[in-house]
């Protein structure tokens, strides 16, 4: 099984290659810095030619979009909220995901039974919406639509699509506050992609499996 993981360096990222790893699949991990994974930034077009020659034209069973920044917490509304942030935040959290995609379609195509993961937030749900954050919620949203429209292309040529919820995990971003730790998040997300099929492409669920409203 080949398993393609973006932002596998830290966090959610590395402890599901280390899963995938455990499990003995061919795990390609990417990195913005390089060292063990293979050099990626997912907001970079050129940035991708690495990938597609370290993948070589082998079948690509699960892509991992997982790579994402969460740059506005704490900012205000009243003089906060920078144009560049918004700018830097919708390259990651969306274009990366679209430019992951595309350029991983090929390698998808071969596998039997092919799956994208897509790492959302519940922060994308429009029946969730506190306040705050604008910027994330509004990449996440983003990145959930487009998973659910990435869904209904690819369901026709046997491309599944999910889209999930990690929990609120104690990662960089996440924070010491966080309710679970990364073993339980990648835990609960393996078991997820697991079960991701044609019959269940275009889900948002938690981590637990539980279906998200937006
Ligand atoms: N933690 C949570 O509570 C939580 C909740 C909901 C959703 N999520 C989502 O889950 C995913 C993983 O989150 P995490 O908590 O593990 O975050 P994290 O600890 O901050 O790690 C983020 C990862 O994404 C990589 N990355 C960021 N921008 C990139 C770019 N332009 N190109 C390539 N890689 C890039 C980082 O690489 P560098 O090391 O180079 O920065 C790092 O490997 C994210 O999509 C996040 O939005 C997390």
């Amino acid at each position: 099984m080949q398993v393609v993981i973006t932002g596998a360096n830290r966090g959610i990222g590395q402890a599901l290659d280390q899963r995938y790893r455990a499990r003995g699949a061919d795990v390609t991990g990417t990195s913005r810095k390089g060292g063990e994974f293979v050099t990626l930034d997912v907001t970079d077009p050129a940035s991708f030619s690495g990938l597609t020659r370290a993948l070589d034209s082998r079948p690509v069973d699960l892509l991992v979009c997982n790579a994402g920044v969460y740059l506005d917490k704490g900012e205000s509304l009243a003089d906060g909220y920078p144009a560049q942030m918004w700018a830097d935040t919708m390259a990651a959290n969306v274009t990366g995901v679209f430019l992951t995609v595309q350029n991983l379609l090929a390698n998808l195509q071969l596998a039997g039974a092919p799956k994208i993961a897509i790492l959302s937030s519940i922060m994308a749900s429009d029946e969730r919406a506190p306040g705050g954050s604008y910027i994330y919620r509004a990449s996440k949203a983003a990145t959930l639509n487009l998973g659910r429209n990435l869904a209904a292309d690819l369901r026709h040529i046997g491309i599944a699509v999910g889209i999930y919820h990690p929990g609120w995990v104690t990662t960089d971003m996440g924070g010491a506050a966080a309710d679970i730790g990364v073993d339980e998040s990648a835990d609960g997300l393996v078991a997820r992609f697991d079960a991701l099929s044609l019959e269940t492409t275009g889900c948002f669920l938690s981590y637990d499996g539980t279906p998200i409203a937006y």
